[in-house]
């Protein structure tokens, strides 16, 4: 029976069409309805269509909300942020290792503390949810309690979240080092506790290759065979002192992204945040082990990272998706994240449609973590998170759009002009959660 109905432009990529997947620039199917309707039913989508197809099955029993002058598209998906950074957003430092010393790590220190734990965590949820993202792939800190409280604060929202406790028992403060034993004991209880209660699902998450021992990696390598449905989660190739740092630690390996590879931890559902200097050799590496890569623009800017190299990882057929990489990143919006990923594109040549922003931060992200049965699109039978994105929000954004004469351009300008204030509506499972 159906219960909820919703009227709006609708679009989202056809997932039943294999083409093009590993070459996230290339052209995508999609469906899209100028006047569309929305069907859902117990927290399922059971069918979109044009208004005048579908209007013959709403019955007197069925709510429907008319959002017309509105576009319904599928909740973003995230595939790279930190909760517990938070509070140091819009921290300057002069790189990514100065950054993580004078900011990153004193304020995960704080994570020991379930309360405070879970208020940053119900915060940070808030917060998507208000930009219009409905799942995202999380770091914790290394505490478990960290953990803890936010799949219980997720939990308490029915929202898809992928998270994991960081491994790191090395080259930290004390107060946030595990040991390779510990990390992998907490990683395993957290796995039996949460990966797959109700809608959590567990990653494995050694920080990066400096703070992670050799015995760790190898530890979390195993943990990640034993249990090959959960994800990974690192970063990769990011700052080029961080690289220097990574040879000197491991000089027998060919390059950074090697060590994963060494240690069992490239395979699919593993997600490498940023790759801005993987190489030839790597790009090829990534892809044939079935990971990919979270790209982080805001981030790579703000800290003065480097430009992702989209051209090359599409000649590679090298997956990736779009990431805020909050607090490294500058913004919790996705639409924030398209229009970053559009100028570090362009300055390495490269044009990125909007069309292509919105598959990298719904069905190529779902893809990307083997979630497209579950969350991306609209097929029926998938669980209902989207999003009503508002192309009159601010006077500029309805000067702008009304001028839009494609589709395409429409969801340029979204893009490029929009944020939390274009999100009217976000709905998690059916229910909404930011109106
Ligand atoms: N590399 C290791 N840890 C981090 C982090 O917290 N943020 C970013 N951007 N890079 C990292
Ligand atoms: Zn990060």
């Amino acid at each position: 029976m159906i219960t909820q109905a919703y009227r709006a432009q609708l679009l989202y990529f056809q997932a039943d069409s294999p083409a093009n997947e590993g070459t996230p620039l290339a052209p995508h199917p999609y469906h899209y309805e100028s006047d569309g309707l929305l069907l859902v039913a117990e927290g399922k989508i059971i069918a979109t269509g044009a208004y005048q197809t579908l209007q013959s099955r709403l019955d007197a029993n069925c709510v429907l909300v008319d959002y017309r002058g509105k576009l319904i598209v599928p909740g973003f998906i995230d595939t790279h942020v930190h909760y517990p950074q938070t509070d140091i957003i819009a921290s300057p430092a002069e790189g990514l290792l100065p950054w993580l010393a004078q900011y990153t790590f004193p304020t995960e220190s704080q994570f020991h503390d379930p309360l405070h734990a879970r208020e940053v965590a119900d915060f940070f949820l808030d917060e998507l949810l208000r930009c219009g993202t409905t799942t995202a792939l999380v770091y914790c800190t290394v505490h478990p309690e960290s953990a803890e409280a936010f799949f219980s604060a997720s939990q308490a929202r029915n929202t898809r979240m992928v998270a994991g406790k960081v491994l790191m028992d090395r080259y930290c403060p004390t107060g946030l080092q595990d040991t390779a034993e510990q990390g992998i004991h907490d990683s395993e209880q957290l796995i039996q506790r949460w990966h797959g209660t109700g809608r959590q699902l567990y990653a494995i998450t050694p920080r990066f290759a400096p703070t992670s021992s050799p015995d760790q990696m190898q530890l979390a390598g195993e943990l990640a065979a034993r249990y090959p449905d959960t994800f990974i989660q690192t970063h990769v190739a990011e700052n080029k002192k961080e690289i220097d740092w990574v040879r000197e630690l491991f000089p027998e390996q060919r390059s950074y992204l090697a060590v994963y590879e060494h240690y069992g931890l490239l395979r699919p559902r593993t997600v490498l945040g940023h790759g801005i200097w993987l190489d030839e050799f790597d790009r090829a590496c990534v892809r044939d082990s079935g990971a990919s890569v979270a790209v982080c623009p805001t981030s790579n800017m703000f800290l003065g990272s480097g430009l992702f190299d989209f051209a090359n990882a599409d000649a590679a057929r090298m997956p990736y998706a779009l990431a805020t990489d909050v607090g490294g990143g500058t913004s919790f919006s996705m639409l924030q994240t398209m229009h970053a990923a559009y100028s570090v594109a362009r300055l390495n040549g490269v044009f990125l449609p909007g069309l292509q922003m919105f598959y990298l931060a719904t069905l190529g992200a779902a893809r990307q973590l083997g979630l497209s049965q579950q969350i991306g699109h609209f097929g029926a039978g998938t669980e209902a998170d989207f999003i009503v994105l508002d192309p009159k929000a601010t006077p500029l954004l309805a000067r702008r759009s009304a001028q839009a004469g494609s589709l395409e351009e429409l969801l340029f300008v979204l893009a490029v002009l929009g944020d939390d204030r274009a999100v009217a509506a976000t709905y998690v499972a059916g229910e909404i959660q930011k109106s």
